[in-house]
């Protein structure tokens, strides 16, 4: 979604804006655009509509210069993909605005605006910010009240960076529901929606409260909380790899985030997996008093995220003996839900950053769930700072836009708080060790199971001409069918549905036909004799399948069927394993198809506007 860069130096800050925006291309955007003050006072701007290049390129060809500076990559929310709306805006060549999130009362503020004499070049909700805090500085003659004054009258959310020709030694920053991350240099400082833009100039950041304004100079940073005081942010040293950036030797982000799943989830394991299982000191300070006391668990996610949280309810349920339901963020936010007793609220994202879950995590924090546990992947996220636990999940930096490792550590965190949870709730031990001695084997397992690639590519061929696809799966499978599907549509373009095969005799098996591939997944578990008989159902109606089996399931290759074996093992960990032939299906179809693996059209890698 979109990004923000700022700067304010003694140097050119065209490359760092340019590298900035380069280093924020996954999160998925349509136009781009740089706003530059120079020494003389001039305020420039370039936009491009389509990638960083091509504002890299009319960059280098109309050179412009600046100490100063601010830089956006827009994903279209208000306003289509044009240059008049891409950021930055300006208020008559004086204001210059970037901003993520959404004015939700811009009309209003656009008539008011407009009535008193500001024409409007854009059909963006951000314009308004820019002429309102234009009207406000001719009002109040500093900046810094102006936008103080002008954020009190936005509704919705905003992260927003904002220069002034007149005040050339100051930028001024708002954030209230779009993260922002102050980056401090030595006699230069920067700013950025996310700290991976500024890896190459600072490893320093500060991050914004909620309701902050700063004051941004070359060697100073003054932050105002909501109610205008001067407070102390934290300053903190990022450990994030300098070139995490890096494809190391992979076409794709996706495939090098799905070869490094083994390594990841063993990062994830270790320091917290013993012999003898977990301790609930893992999840954070305190935690092990509150998980005591826990019988029920809420989760919220969206997307992949989401997926997990539905596998860990069978986990859960089946083996820790806690009930719990899952609800996607965007409707738990909007609808009356009743709060269990003893219930703990977990939040699942890799950003901790997705509006809806952050959104969902505020409204339960006020109806009395018992404590908030965070699984996420980003350190210093909104969604960690605001939980009272947080489990990091340690995939590293994820940049293709589908999620691959995110969503195998987060399974990996999800199955260690479910050992954890089991603890006080009469978990048999038998089934604590199984699970333990499988979370030991998972790396492994991992290993062997990224050796089926050969034979998806060849499969793939078998899907590339295809239209639409379903995926079946039973149990605690479901999810992981689901979470395929969704792989698929994401970078393949192809419609995916995914359905608990007991679901097909109720009316998808009308569907089924040659052209309609069904993917099944099929470990050997208790209820593998039911998905057999629906592979049945599926077979006797003319249905091609895909089944990826446990070899000791007994599946045979024949004219309706392709099996491809997985390597055998436990049951527990069976959803984390079969989702890597699924990720492996799903991109070698997108890469016969030739689309945009990494920033497929029309998505965003981080969710920030609801
Ligand atoms: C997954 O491939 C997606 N791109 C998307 O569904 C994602 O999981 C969702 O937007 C949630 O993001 P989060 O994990 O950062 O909260």
């Amino acid at each position: 979604m979109c990004g923000i860069v700022g700067a304010i130096a003694e140097r050119n800050v065209v490359e760092i804006l340019l590298e900035g925006l380069k280093r924020l291309e996954y999160r998925g955007y349509d136009s781009a655009g740089v706003a530059l003050l120079d020494s003389d006072g001039n305020l420039t701007r370039t936009r491009r509509i389509g990638k960083v290049k091509e504002l890299a390129d009319a960059l280098h060809q109309y050179p412009v210069k600046g100490a100063t500076g601010i830089a956006h990559t827009r994903w279209a929310t208000h306003g289509g993909v044009t240059e008049a709306n891409a950021h930055p805006h300006f208020s008559s060549e004086r204001i210059a605005v970037v901003h993520n999130g959404i004015i939700e009362n811009y009309q209003q503020l656009r008539q008011d605006l407009t009535a008193k004499g500001y024409g409007f070049t854009s059909d963006t909700d951000t314009e308004t910010i820019a002429h309102l805090v234009h009207w406000e500085v001719d009002q109040c003659k500093d900046l810094l009240t102006a936008v103080q004054r002008a954020v009190k009258q936005f509704h919705g959310a905003y992260g927003t960076v904002i220069m002034d020709k007149e005040d050339p030694e100051r930028i001024i920053v708002a954030r209230s529901g779009s993260p922002l991350v102050i980056g401090l240099g030595i006699g230069e400082n920067f700013i950025a929606s996310d700290q991976m833009a500024l890896l190459p100039v600072t490893r320093r950041f500060m991050y914004l409260e909620e309701g902050d304004v700063a004051e941004i100079t070359r060697t100073s940073i003054k932050v105002y909380d909501r109610q205008g005081r001067l407070v102390e942010r934290d300053v903190s040293e990022s450990d994030v790899e300098h070139d995490a950036g890096d494809k190391a030797g992979y076409r794709h982000y996706m495939l090098k985030e799905i070869h490094e799943q083994p390594t990841v989830v063993r990062n994830t394991l270790a320091g917290r997996l013993s012999e003898s299982g977990v301790s609930a000191n893992i999840f954070g300070h305190g935690s092990e008093d509150i998980l005591a006391k826990i019988k029920h668990v809420q989760i919220i996610a969206c997307g992949t995220s989401y997926h997990s949280g539905m596998t860990a309810r069978y986990w859960l349920e089946q083996y820790a003996n806690v009930s719990c339901n899952v609800e996607i963020a965007s409707e738990f936010r909007y609808r009356k839900s009743f709060v269990h007793p003893n219930s703990l609220i977990v939040t699942i994202s890799q950003s901790g950053e997705t509006a809806d879950t952050l959104a969902a995590l505020r409204l339960a924090k006020e109806q009395g769930y018992t404590a908030s546990l965070a699984i996420c992947n980003v350190p210093g996220s909104s969604l960690v700072r605001e939980s009272d636990m947080a489990f990091m999940t340690l995939a590293g930096a994820e940049i293709g836009v589908a999620s691959t490792k995110a969503f195998t550590t987060q399974l990996t965190g999800l199955l260690m708080l479910t050992l954890a949870l089991g603890k006080y709730n009469a978990m048999p031990k038998i089934v604590h060790d199984d699970i333990v001695k499988a979370l030991h084997s998972l790396p492994t397992k991992l290993e062997e199971t990224l050796a089926l690639t050969q034979g998806i590519k060849e499969l793939a061929e078998e899907f590339a001409d295809k239209q639409h696809s379903l995926f079946l799966g039973r149990g605690d499978q479901y999810p992981i069918a689901m979470e395929g599907a969704l792989k698929l549509k994401e970078i393949s373009y192809i419609h995916a549905e995914a359905y608990a095969s007991g679901e097909l005799k109720h009316g998808p098996l009308a569907l089924i036909d040659d052209e309609m591939p069904v993917i099944v997944v099929a470990p050997n578990n208790e209820l593998l004799e039911k998905l057999k008989s629906n592979v049945e159902e599926v077979r006797a109606r003319g249905g091609i399948m895909y089944v990826f089996a446990d070899k000791q399931a007994n599946f045979k290759s024949d004219k309706t069927m392709r099996v491809i074996n997985v390597p055998h093992c436990e049951a527990a960990i069976a959803p984390i394993i079969y989702t890597i032939p699924l990720q492996l299906l799903s991109y070698y179809v997108a890469i016969i198809k030739g689309t945009d693996v990494d920033q497929p059209r029309n998505l965003a890698k981080s969710v920030t506007v609801e």
